[in-house]
């Protein structure tokens, strides 16, 4: 079963390499175990394993969000582990986070959800659709019409369905033009029909863009639907890395057994 990609050497179009990352939180939990990878530009990398097993662990490691106990993070050139302050920040700005409770502003209209994804690149604060420039309403508009949404823009975000606001997530996460997308069970709290359209999109968005895309799922079926790679975990250690194409399902499935050993890449 293991197929680990090699990280000797980065490959040219390499945006994300984690070298022998371990994670502890205490003395007794290792979230992470050795951990490494890379990922190649453009690629739809999805993270399977058991709930604990280390996923949002390891997407949070992407953006900095955690630092490595041991082992580096380095993400579209920089050392994320050694980096912090507006170095860290400059690098979030090129990195869209989306996650299973949408987290919109309820209260908002659908347009000015999409255009609080611009914040980072604005100074000071925004209150009020008005409040952004021109432009960037603009551009907001544009990735509603993208996400299929154009005619919700006016809407209050909390009068939309799941699905329709994992949509607008994904637009805001495409106002910071970004190079690589994480997402956390984006469509978790998605029926199957809907969580369908929302991985078909980000795996359309990641086509037209060369976007890079590092998504955590439960659902099986789609991740051998939408992604170009499993990489499988299991209490921390990578136990499975493979390219979708010629992988089974249920080699996909035995990640979610929880008897009997996988081989343990990482340890290789
Ligand atoms: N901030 C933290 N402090 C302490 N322990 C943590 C922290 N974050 C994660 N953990 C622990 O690390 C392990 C991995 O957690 P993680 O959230 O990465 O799992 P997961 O694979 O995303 O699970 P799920 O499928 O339930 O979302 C778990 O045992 C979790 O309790
Ligand atoms: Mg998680």
């Amino acid at each position: 079963m293991q197929r680990l990609l090699s990280v000797e050497g980065s490959a040219p179009d390499e945006v994300v390499r984690f070298e022998r990352v371990s994670k502890r939180f205490g003395p007794e939990l290792l979230a992470l175990n050795e951990v490494s990878l890379s990922v190649r530009a453009g690629e739809v990398a999805v993270l399977l394993g058991l709930s604990g097993s280390g996923k949002s662990t390891l997407l949070r490691h992407v953006d900095g969000l955690q630092r490595p106990s041991s082992g580096s993070v380095t993400v579209l050139g920089t050392d994320v582990g050694r980096r912090g302050g507006s170095e860290l920040r400059r690098l979030r700005r090129r990195i869209g986070f989306v996650f299973q409770q949408f987290h919109l502003v309820g209260s908002l209209t659908v347009l000015e959800n999409v255009c609080t994804g611009a914040l980072g690149g604005l100074r000071g604060p925004r209150l009020g659709l008005f409040s952004y420039p021109k432009a960037v309403r603009h551009e907001a508009l544009g990735h509603l019409e993208r996400v299929g949404l154009a005619d919700r823009a006016f809407q209050r975000a909390d009068t939309l369905s799941g699905g329709q606001q994992q949509r607008v997530a994904v637009a805001r996460a495409l106002m910071q033009n970004p190079e690589i997308l994480l997402a956390d069970e984006p469509v978790a709290s998605l029926d199957p029909e809907t969580s369908a359209q929302v991985m078909s999109l980000i795996r359309e968005i990641s086509a037209e863009r060369k976007l890079t895309v590092l998504c955590s799922l439960h659902q099986v079926d789609l991740a051998l639907s939408w992604g170009d790679r499993v990489i499988g975990l299991r209490a921390g250690c990578v136990v499975l890395d493979t390219p979708v194409a010629g992988l089974g399902r249920d080699e996909a499935m035995s990640l979610y057994s929880r008897v009997g050993a996988l081989p343990v890449a990482a340890a290789v």
